[in-house]
């Protein structure tokens, strides 16, 4: 019997939505944070096989969910790239800069990327034998423009002027970066599913800072290279794709791609996005993550407005963005209990 996440994918309408949820493993947690504390710092953990597979595992063991995301970050690939990475405590990520054509050429060819990622497959491959027969497994990339927000700031920010900045002013080094970006991502995708990723993401949390052509250019235009390139190697393997905040960008997006499943923010109603997105096939989405931190009969209301909205068509539910530190996991209970109650 099919998994449920691949027939959803496949476009078949079930009753009741499989479901996971961005983020599932994660600080919210306990058992997470002692395997982090365990690992040492964030990216050990991600560079740790074993313990990544762990707590990849963590959410599956509490809850059922009917996928489990590879543990990792999308800023691990731009890292394998050359430029150096650590995660600054209480502030997130910070990156060694690339602004010029000359740093651009000298980020390490595609290839090479395999050096470094190698132990994120081989958590992939433990992952693939020791999940649930019935658990599909999610491999992910940082969609081009959002991984070149990182590696053109140095960090993350609010508007990623910087990139903004460099595209407008630069257009050649830009472009050049995006297109390695892109060539890379296929590369490493292409690993993960061979090491045994049932499904890939692309996660473009930035998509909703480029407008008009800057969206067509940078996240349609990488995005649905990559997924061709995918497609080639690897037909049977679905792909999500989330332009998150895309707004009216999410529509058609499906179609000009050619990903399987778009994903959904919480920052458009499920309604609106069942009339313009799920007409085309697959959504995921999209609860407001602010509900696993205050629950209750909102959380419950919202959860089964969510699976109303999209139940005439192929759905995954999941929550608009990731889950964050504060939740309560009870709240994550409450929230899978109500979508299998249907
Ligand atoms: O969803 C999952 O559970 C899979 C693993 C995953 C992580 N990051 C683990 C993580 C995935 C898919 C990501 C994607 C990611 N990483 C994105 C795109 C999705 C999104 O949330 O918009 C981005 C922008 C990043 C970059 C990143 N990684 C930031 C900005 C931060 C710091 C913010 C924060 O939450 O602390 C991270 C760290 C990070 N990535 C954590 C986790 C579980 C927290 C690290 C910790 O344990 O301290």
């Amino acid at each position: 019997m099919t998994k449920t996440i691949l027939r959803a994918l496949k476009g078949e309408v079930l009753p009741t939505p499989p479901i996971w949820m961005m983020r599932q493993a994660g600080r919210y947690l306990p058992e997470y944070r002692e395997t982090r504390a365990q690992a040492g710092d964030f990216l050990k953990l991600c560079y740790n096989p074993d313990l990544a597979a762990e707590v990849t595992l963590q959410p599956i063991r509490r809850y059922g969910f009917d996928a489990a995301i590879l543990f990792a970050d999308i800023l691990l690939l731009p890292q394998a790239l050359g430029p150096k990475l650590w995660f600054e405590t209480g502030e997130g990520p910070r990156m060694e800069t690339t602004t010029t054509m000359g740093q651009v050429e000298n980020l390490k060819p595609t290839g090479a990327i395999h050096d470094t990622l190698s132990p994120i497959y081989e958590t992939v491959r433990i992952l693939a034998r020791e999940l649930p027969k019935e658990t599909t497994l999610i491999g992910f990339a940082g969609a081009p423009w959002t991984v070149a927000t990182y590696m053109v700031a140095g960090k993350g920010s609010k508007d990623q002027a910087a990139a903004h900045g460099l595209k407008d002013h630069d257009r050649a080094t830009f472009q050049a970066l995006i297109d390695r970006i892109t060539d890379a991502t296929v590369e490493y995708l292409s690993a993960q599913i061979e090491a045994g990723a049932e499904v890939v993401k692309l996660f473009d949390s930035w998509a909703g800072s480029l407008k008009g052509q800057d969206f067509r250019d940078f996240a349609e235009a990488p995005t649905a290279k990559i997924i061709a390139a995918l497609k080639a190697r690897h037909p049977g393997t679905p792909i999500i794709a989330f332009p998150r905040e895309a707004g009216q960008g999410y529509i058609g997006f499906a179609h000009r791609t050619g990903a399987d499943c778009v994903a959904i923010d919480n920052s458009v109603s499920p309604e609106w996005a069942a009339a313009n997105v799920q007409i085309d096939g697959c959504v995921q989405g999209n609860l407001a993550p602010e509900h696993m931190v205050t629950g209750g009969q909102a959380l419950v209301a919202a959860t089964q407005h969510v699976v109303r909205a999209f139940s005439k068509g192929p759905h995954i539910f999941n929550l608009g963005h990731g889950i964050t530190p504060d939740a309560n996991p009870d709240n994550v209970q409450l929230m899978i209990d109500t979508v299998r109650a249907g």
